[in-house]
């Protein structure tokens, strides 16, 4: 099956994202994990999908990340690539699927050659070794901090992160320590608005947030949540843009559209949607 594309749209680089932090231009990413949302993300415009093991909870049902696989990561990583030629897809690694430097190099090698440009990994400055090595061997790594879902057990729920002066310090630290080991971009999760503007004035990647407040370079949103699609009571940084009145023809791609825009204007997210 071909897919056509609406407009002629350059594809995004990690160097188009570097530009856009030099130039102070904001940049867009939701999750997607089939070629039909890809496709409609892909006419919206949108910069970056996530191919994110949140697909455990949202495609498959279980309650957490935790059961998702690398065959799984893979699988949907390849549906989405066949059907974007746009946006640069990072996917994520999942749970345990890092724990070693072969497992790292295992995984990423599954999951590039499925079509992801990037990787995601969940942690701090204990995944230095990791990211070198892994851009030694061609893979960028986006490190994501602050509430990380595959650690859940040890956070006992789904929490904000960095609340305490301490907490902020030892995010700082481990976004430097990462950063040092070539980490490519960082994403923070559920951390205090101020600590993420903090975060993104220090270093010179690309900050993707959620619940992060408005400052950060990228916005990223898991698509059934920005779609309205929710088994659960939506969190505070969740927007329905499906139903939103400005999303005028009501239809999806008109969703991914209107999330894209209001990201690169700085619309999205309000304080209301931030910690
Ligand atoms: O897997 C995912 O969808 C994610 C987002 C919550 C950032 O990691």
């Amino acid at each position: 099956m071909t897919y056509l594309t609406d407009k002629r749209q350059a594809p995004i680089t990690l160097a188009t994202l570097n530009k856009f932090k030099a130039t102070g231009e904001k940049f867009s990413c939701l999750t997607c994990y089939d070629a039909s949302f890809a496709h409609a993300m892909q006419n919206a415009c949108v910069d970056t999908i996530l191919v994110g093991d949140s697909l455990g909870m949202v495609v498959q049902g279980q309650s957490s990340t935790l059961p998702v696989t690398v065959a799984d990561m893979a699988y949907h990583t390849a549906n989405v690539a066949r059907a974007n030629q746009h946006a640069l897809i990072i996917t994520d690694l999942p749970f345990m699927s890092y724990a070693t430097l072969g497992d790292a190099i295992a995984s990423s090698r599954a999951v590039m050659q499925a079509g992801a440009q990037m990787v995601k990994i969940e942690g701090g400055s204990e995944l230095s070794q990791i990211v070198s090595t892994l851009a030694k061997n061609g893979v960028p790594t986006c490190v994501h901090l602050g509430l990380t879902p595959q650690s859940v057990n040890v956070f006992g729920g789904y929490k904000v992160q960095g609340k305490t002066d301490a907490a902020a310090q030892k995010l700082l630290d481990d976004c430097q320590a990462v950063v040092d080991a070539g980490a490519a971009m960082l994403l923070l999760e559920c951390v205090p608005a101020a600590l993420a503007k903090r975060v993104t004035e220090r270093f010179a990647v690309p900050v993707i947030g959620i619940g992060a407040g408005s400052d950060t370079d990228g916005q990223v949103l898991v698509m059934h949540d920005m779609l309205g699609i929710y088994t659960r009571k939506p969190a505070k940084f969740v927007k329905d843009f499906l139903t939103d009145a400005a999303n005028t023809d009501k239809s999806v791609q008109g969703a991914f559209a209107l999330y894209h825009r209001q990201v690169k204007d700085g619309t999205f997210p309000t304080p209301e949607h931030s910690f």
